[in-house]
């Protein structure tokens, strides 16, 4: 029997299970699969960890999740085709969720399958190479300190890329008398209330990390950009200036002039794809970008086609991309969908790279990540879903966020599954301090 490992018990690597299970609905005869997951439990970020640094058995901690984490995008845009919202939560429920309330529409189509059986929690896999004819896969189990290698026909690469920080250093740094940190290490904005702020990045965790400590009563928060501005209308409190120059004692020291006292620096600066348990020949390398090189599709390695990854773009999209992603690489394990030859799989990628490489704003990158993603989905037997809906739904998500930065989450879009219209939250998102699940669906309209 064809044995299957897939690597990560994220979304991504549920959406791999989940296609399985799928295909074995249809009386399909599918491969043997096996999921290792480093974490005690599936769900990947989505399942909330206090912990930084290293767990208990001395393993570096995934998660980079903290707690009043809102998707920044609407809950529409990522929904899963087989399984729309209405149908988990019983009632259509407001287009911009907390992290609780996401966690648990993840876990819930999977949930009513068998898929948990097929994990090994607590698992990390230190080693994977590719022996002529099949995978050498080499994993700890850290409950029992034990280390075991079995054989593999094909591998699902889904350890996600939000995990391990990238971390610059600036002069001063080392006598700075304040905290510095990674967001990876962020957990808890109420740690800086009253404290004056500098957060260095200019995309999505600069953003949501500067606006939490601001809500949660941070007394400055200054955000320094390297490149581009975000250039949203901040609200009192906050700024955006030019790239940090250095740090003398507490103060902030910007190459535009600016000068700001400061306790915490907390560093938005991304994070790195790294695969260390890969050997070198089947290796991802790149940056955060639209579309990886070297990828056929997206998912298939080109040097190897028993080799997939999944979720290595950056994401616009996520959930219902990850879908279609795990959907393509199971229909090409189990033979329905053909690798082209070498020749059309260099042209295709190369299609796709110089096309990413000529995008100039975000309404085109979401273009970009639309087509690509409605191209895959095309491929497979992957449910009925509207990206035409999606696309016009992050555009409008964009424009809104330009509008209003403190308002965006509080507005409404439609499924692309049920066509019901989230209604509105009962507390706008800017006061709206508890994000318990129990709290975002039950508390009543003040
Ligand atoms: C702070 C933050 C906020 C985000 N917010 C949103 C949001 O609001 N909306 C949205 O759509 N997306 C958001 N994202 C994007 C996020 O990348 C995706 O939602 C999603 O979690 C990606 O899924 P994944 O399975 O690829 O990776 P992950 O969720 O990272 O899961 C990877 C899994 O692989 C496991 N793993 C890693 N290495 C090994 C190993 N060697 N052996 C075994 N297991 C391993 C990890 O334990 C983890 O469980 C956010 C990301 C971050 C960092
Ligand atoms: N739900 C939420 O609210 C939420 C919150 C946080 C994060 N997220 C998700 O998390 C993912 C990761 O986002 P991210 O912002 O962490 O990573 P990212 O999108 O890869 O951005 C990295 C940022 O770091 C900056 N940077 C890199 N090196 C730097 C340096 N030496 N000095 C100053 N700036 C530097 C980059 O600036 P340049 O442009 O200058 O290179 C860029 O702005 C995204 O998918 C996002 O959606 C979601």
């Amino acid at each position: 029997m064809t044995k299957v490992a897939i690597i990560g018990a994220g979304p991504c690597g549920l959406s791999a299970l989940r296609s399985f299970e799928q295909a074995e609905k249809k009386s399909e005869k599918i491969p043997d699969v096996v999921c290792f997951d480093k974490q005690e439990d599936w769900g990947g970020l989505w399942n909330y960890s206090w912990r930084t640094g290293s767990d208990q058995y001395g393993d570096p901690v995934p998660n980079s999740m903290y707690r009043y984490l809102w998707s920044n995008g609407p809950k529409e845009c990522l929904e899963f085709a087989d399984y729309s919202f209405d149908e988990h939560f019983g009632k259509p429920i407001p287009s911009f969720p907390p992290r609780e309330v996401l966690y648990d529409y993840i876990l819930g189509r999977v949930k009513k399958g068998n898929s948990k059986n097929k994990i090994k929690f607590s698992s990390t896999v230190t080693n994977v190479i590719y022996n002529g004819n099949n995978f050498e896969v080499t994993y700890r189990d850290k409950k029992n300190a034990t280390s075991s290698t079995d054989i593999f026909d094909y591998v699902i690469v889904a350890n996600g890329h939000f995990s391990v920080p990238f971390i610059p250093e600036y002069p001063g740094m080392k006598a700075f008398p304040g905290r510095i940190m990674h967001s990876h290490d962020f957990r808890d904005a109420e740690e800086f209330r009253n404290k004056n702020v500098v957060v260095l990045g200019s995309s999505y965790s600069a953003e949501d990390v500067a606006l939490q400590c601001h809500k949660y009563g941070a007394k400055s928060v200054t955000i320094a950009y390297r490149h581009n501005p975000m250039g949203f209308k901040w609200p009192k409190g906050m700024k955006e200036v030019f790239h940090l120059d250095r740090l003398e004692g507490n103060k902030a020291i910007f190459k535009d002039g600016n000068v700001q006292e400061t306790d915490a620096v907390i560093l938005c600066t991304g994070y790195l794809h790294h695969f260390p348990f890969l050997s070198e020949d089947l290796k991802l390398n790149t940056g955060n970008r639209l579309y990886p090189p070297k990828l056929y599709k997206g998912v298939v390695w080109q040097n190897n086609h028993k080799l997939m990854y999944l979720g290595m773009q950056d994401q616009f999209h996520t959930f219902n991309m990850f879908d279609c992603q795990a959907w393509f690489a199971r229909d090409v394990i189990m033979g329905k969908i053909k690798v082209p030859d070498s020749l059309e799989i260099e042209k295709d990628i190369n299609k796709w790279v110089s096309m990413e490489e000529k995008l100039e704003n975000a309404d085109q990158m979401i273009d970009f990540q639309t087509e690509y993603t409605k191209e895959l989905y095309t491929l497979s037997d992957y449910p009925k879903i509207d990206f035409e809906l999606i696309r016009k739904t992050f555009k409008e998500w964009e424009h809104h966020k330009v509008e209003n930065i403190m308002t965006y989450r509080n507005k409404s879009f439609s499924s692309p599954v049920t066509g019901s219209i989230g209604p509105k939250h009962h507390t706008a998102w800017e006061v709206a301090m508890d994000d318990s699940l129990k709290t975002f669906l039950d508390q009543p309209k003040k």
